[in-house]
């Protein structure tokens, strides 16, 4: 297998206990900082794209065209990686790309945020009216297909950087952690890499892997179970892990993607004020939700890690109403 590395994020994050949090919820919980990548902002996409313009250097990539929501936070790392790599990225954006038709609320805003930061690291944004997820898709082929009608060399990378190489980037990620002795690893999940490298490197072990849904798609663990099966082609190896495999909580969505949730933003509030750290509100606040809720249903037992997958600049998006 080849698997070219472009350094991007200071490893290993820190993961360390939250004292202050542990005491108040009566449970024993930790945090893994991927918000702290010390690379354009932070979050869980820069391990990802280690491997993915490592990729793109090795094949001699002129132009990586992806889509994503406007406030997407893998664009935002995307454009930064792709700035430094000496490549010219582009995305396909929605406000609000759906998979059930539009969502009653409006989500966290269009101005500022990551918005503000693709501009800085200089991604070129293709914005195209709301609409479903699959169409989003589509328009994105479509960019793609229209560079190299001009000659480039193009290569696609999947919305939140859900490739193999994205996966293998948290299968890798998860030696970091293995020597604590987690019993449940939580964050928030969606186009999957996350969680699909965690769950395979921790595949038949006593560590419960569990993420927290963004998107309101019981069926995503069928599209986490084909990445595992990529991953397994990759690397000549045969894991096997099955969409029964996942265990994938559907709880905590609230309204829909990239709607703020009541919870969520409860979770954002306490967590900024017991300890100082901050959540954002489409994807970690959801995730740190669940950890309150189910902390005091008392169904934390063990050593529980919180993965912060990151999102900060999200926060700083300006929202209509004032409020995100
Ligand atoms: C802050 C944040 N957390 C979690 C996720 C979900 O990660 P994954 O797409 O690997 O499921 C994302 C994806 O965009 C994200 O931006």
């Amino acid at each position: 297998m080849s698997n070219p590395r472009y350094p991007l994020v200071l490893l290993p994050t820190p993961c360390h206990r939250l004292d202050r949090a542990s005491a108040i919820l009566g449970v024993e919980l930790w945090i893994k900082r991927d918000d702290l990548t010390g690379f354009a902002g932070g979050g869980n996409k820069g391990r990802k794209l280690e491997y993915l313009i490592g990729q793109a250097l090795a094949d001699g990539i002129e132009v990586i065209v992806s889509c994503g929501a406007l406030q997407s936070n893998f664009l935002r790392q995307l454009a930064a990686a792709c700035s430094c790599a000496g490549i010219h990225a582009v995305a396909v954006v929605m406000e609000e790309p759906f998979e059930y038709g539009p969502a009653p609320f409006e989500g966290i805003g269009r101005e500022n945020g990551n918005v503000r930061l693709d501009q800085l690291f200089g991604l070129e944004m293709v914005e195209i009216e709301n609409n479903t997820w699959d169409h989003l898709f589509d328009e994105m082929e479509r960019v793609a297909s229209e560079f190299e009608s001009r000659g480039k060399k193009v290569m696609r990378i999947p919305v939140g950087g859900s490739a193999w190489q994205g996966a293998y980037a948290f299968a890798e990620a998860a030696e970091e952690v293995r020597e604590f002795g987690f019993d449940e690893i939580i964050f928030a999940s969606s186009s999957g890499s996350t969680q699909v490298g965690l769950a395979y490197a921790f595949a038949g072990s006593p560590t419960k892997i569990t993420g927290i849904a963004c998107d309101p798609e019981p069926e995503l663990p069928n599209d986490f179970a084909n990445l595992a099966a990529d991953l397994d082609a990759a690397l000549g190896r045969s894991v096997g892990l099955q969409a029964s495999d996942f265990h994938f909580d559907l709880g905590y969505v609230g309204d829909g993607y990239g709607i703020p949730s009541e919870a969520g933003n409860e979770a954002l509030t306490w967590l900024a004020r017991t300890e100082g750290i901050l959540l954002d509100p489409v994807y970690s606040a959801k995730a740190f939700s669940a950890i309150i809720d189910r902390a005091k249903r008392d169904e934390l037992p063990g050593k529980i890690l919180f993965w912060h997958t990151g999102g900060v600049p999200a926060l700083f998006a300006d929202h209509p109403s004032g409020v995100n």
